[in-house]
Order: C-alpha cells, then sequence, then structure tokens
C-alpha cells in the first residue's frame, strides 16, 4: 500500500519523531504511578516528567513560572479553564473575526451569564488591529486563523494590551511549536500540545502570568493536600485534579525536545518552503480560488482553498482516493468562514507539518492537477 500523504496538521500533527512514541510506550511500560500519589520512587518518577516537561515548555515558550502551566487534554480544556475561570457577569471581552469553536462555544455560555462579547477593531485579515483597541476586560485572539492561515500580530497586541491594562489571551493552537512569537505580554496563553509541539493526542496546556488565578474548572483529587475540602492553594496542583495523562505528557516531552534541538525557527523556514511550493501551484490555477493573506511570510502553515463550483467535500474524497489527507468542509470556525465568505460549504484545507517533505506536497500538487484536468 501507498505510504499515506498526511496534509493535515492543522487538526493534528503527523508523523511524530519517532521518540514521542517510544516515550508513551516506556512509560507505560515501565513506570508505575501516579503522579503526585505516594512517596514510593516510581510515583515520584512520574511527577518528575510533569515537572521537567514543564520546565522545558516554558524553556521553548519563554514562559515565567513554570508552575503555572496546567496540563490539559487539548487547547479546548484550556481556553475553558481561563474563560470560565476568570470571566464574570459584567465583564466584557473582545474578539477576533476568526476565533475556533474552543473560544466561540465557552463564550456563548458565558453570554447567557452576562459575560459581555463583541468584535475587537479588525484588520483586514479579521484579526485585532493594534492601534484601535477597545478598553475592556480582556482581548482574546486565536494566534492564526486555522481557516485562512492568518498571523496575529502578537507582538504589537501584547504591547497595546499592556499599555490600556487588558489582559491578553492568546489561542495559541495553530502558532506553538511552529511559529515564532513573542509571549513577554501575553497574559493567558492556551497550547494544543498535539499539534505544532508534536505531542501525543490527549495533551494541552494553558499558562497564566504571575498575578491572575482562575477558579479551578475541576475538583478532586491532587495528591496533596487531601485533608482539606477545598482544592490545594498552590499551582499546578490547585487545577490539576485528578490522575493525569503521564504517558502522553511524556511523549509530549519529547515533541518539545526534539524543537528545543531543532529550533522553531528552523520549522517555520521548513515549512514556509513547503507552503510556498503549494501556493504558488495554486495560485497558477484558473479553476481555483485560494483565501488571502498570500504571503507566506503572514501566514500559518496552513492554505484554503475551494475549486470552482466542486463542492470541497468532493475534492478531498478524491484526494483520500489518492491517498492524500487533508481536511474539507467547515474548520470548527464559523466565524472565520462567514468572514471569508467560505459559509457553510467550507473550504478545502492542506497544512504541511514539521516533518512533512517536499515531496509531499509536490505528490498533492500532482494529484491535484491530474483531478482538475479530469474535470
Ligand atoms: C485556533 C484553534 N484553537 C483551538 C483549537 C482546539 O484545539 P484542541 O483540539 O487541541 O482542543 C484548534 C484546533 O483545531 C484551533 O485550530
Amino acid at each position: 500500500m501507498k505510504r499515506i500523504i498526511y496534509l493535515d496538521n492543522a487538526a493534528t500533527s503527523y508523523p511524530k519523531p519517532k521518540q514521542v512514541a517510544r516515550a508513551v510506550a516506556k512509560t507505560i511500560e515501565t513506570i508505575a504511578g501516579s503522579p503526585g500519589r505516594g512517596a514510593h520512587r516510581q510515583a515520584i518518577t512520574t511527577s518528575r516528567i510533569l515537572f521537567n516537561t514543564r520546565l522545558d515548555i516554558a524553556k521553548l515558550l519563554k514562559l515565567k513560572n513554570p508552575e503555572r502551566i496546567i496540563f490539559t487534554k487539548n487547547a479546548t480544556e484550556g481556553i475553558n479553564i481561563a474563560l470560565k475561570g476568570l470571566l464574570k457577569k459584567g465583564d466584557e471581552v473582545a474578539i477576533s473575526a476568526l476565533e475556533h469553536n474552543a473560544v466561540i462555544r465557552p463564550l456563548a455560555v458565558l453570554k447567557k451569564k452576562g459575560v459581555r462579547v463583541r468584535y475587537a477593531p479588525l484588520d483586514k485579515n479579521g484579526l485585532p488591529d493594534p492601534s484601535r483597541l477597545p478598553k475592556v476586560k480582556m482581548l482574546i485572539t486565536t494566534g492564526a486563523s486555522n481557516v485562512t492561515g492568518a498571523v496575529a500580530k502578537i507582538k504589537a497586541l501584547g504591547r497595546a494590551c499592556k499599555a490600556k491594562k487588558i489582559f491578553f489571551f492568546v489561542d495559541a493552537a495553530q502558532i506553538a511549536g511552529s511559529i515564532p512569537f513573542d509571549t513577554s505580554n501575553i497574559d493567558i496563553l492556551a497550547c494544543a500540545g498535539h499539534k505544532g509541539l508534536l505531542g501525543p493526542q490527549g495533551t494541552g496546556f494553558v499558562w497564566f502570568a504571575e498575578g491572575l488565578t482562575p477558579k479551578p474548572l475541576l475538583d478532586g483529587g491532587t495528591g496533596s493536600e487531601s485533608e482539606l475540602a477545598d482544592m490545594p492553594s498552590y499551582w499546578p496542583d490547585r487545577f490539576e485534579a485528578g490522575t493525569m495523562n503521564t504517558p502522553g505528557i511524556a511523549g509530549l516531552h519529547e515533541g518539545i525536545k526534539y524543537l528545543l534541538a531543532k529550533s522553531i525557527k528552523a520549522v517555520r523556514e521548513h515549512e514556509m518552503a513547503l507552503n510556498k511550493i503549494v501556493l504558488e501551484m495554486l495560485m497558477n490555477d484558473s479553476l481555483i480560488i485560494v483565501y488571502p493573506p498570500f504571503d507566506t511570510r503572514k501566514r500559518a502553515s496552513l492554505i484554503s482553498f475551494n475549486v470552482k463550483g466542486v463542492d470541497p467535500a468532493e475534492v478531498g474524497d478524491l484526494l483520500d482516493r489518492r491517498g492524500i489527507a487533508v481536511r474539507t468542509g467547515l474548520h470548527c470556525a464559523p466565524h472565520a468562514h462567514k468572514f471569508t465568505g467560505t459559509f457553510p460549504e467550507g473550504t478545502i484545507r492542506i497544512s504541511p507539518g514539521a516533518l512533512t517533505t517536499q515531496a509531499d506536497v509536490k505528490r498533492f500538487t500532482q494529484e491535484l492537477y491530474k483531478i482538475l484536468k479530469g474535470r
């Protein structure tokens, strides 16, 4: 059977560095114990896995206070912890026009409880304009749109938020590990562990700057301060109720170490080169509509397009039969599709990753070309 060409890294990365799966297997096979539960050496080893992973995440993304990294099962859970734990009746937040449902849906719940949600003044790509921020409690932006790939101006937004005393919340699901960005003025950062950070599915985290303490989303056992009915007062225990995904976090640590060794900058250059190959092919075909921005330096490693007059699902199916996996339809971000005029049909999205090769994207362009010629 032909090897699958996987071009859906915006959903979850594949392949991962080999050591990721090895670390997951090794943890399951050789380490007996639950982090924080018990003083035997095996339990201490699991606690150390979590501790060391936090340290390396903080090093990779230049985050202060690694204990303020809360492990979650994905970016969505981290976003829920932040929004539901910090916002209350009467608070007003501003968002971009490109938010994922991971942000939109928790905000819809909070709206019913009296939180006000508005769009920030937007730039031409649908992202917040740093020069025109409204005075709200929190600005929430995706680091990059998972529909158009447009990248937010994180440094300028961070500075503007700081000047106006607005909490700056970045949903970094589409940029962490694949685009270098300035975290110095970010107050809340939610990341998926299983996308650009190259960890297994079931991993993610949210980080909070000093001074911000959300209400815990979950209450339960932590192995610490067990005599108290309340959650422990200290980080990260206060927010990590229940047994943690130690094997997954051990795998995530290998993804992080891979990125520390290679550098996010090098991944970015690799992915931009792949995107350039695809963009050139797509933009030179009159049957294809590509959605802006068109400059690879201003977009994450994903490209949304449509074939004129053809349902995106049909193109996806034809590619799938040729061994090429892409995403089609609505990509969990209905506002972004409305902004680009691709609602409700959606788009075909291809997203090369850190371990995608030039041969993979060339094969995609060849197969797409054959499909177009056959019409
Ligand atoms: C911008 C954005 N935010 C949040 C998410 C949710 O990530 P997860 O599936 O890890 O919860 C995604 C996933 O596609 C995304 O693209």
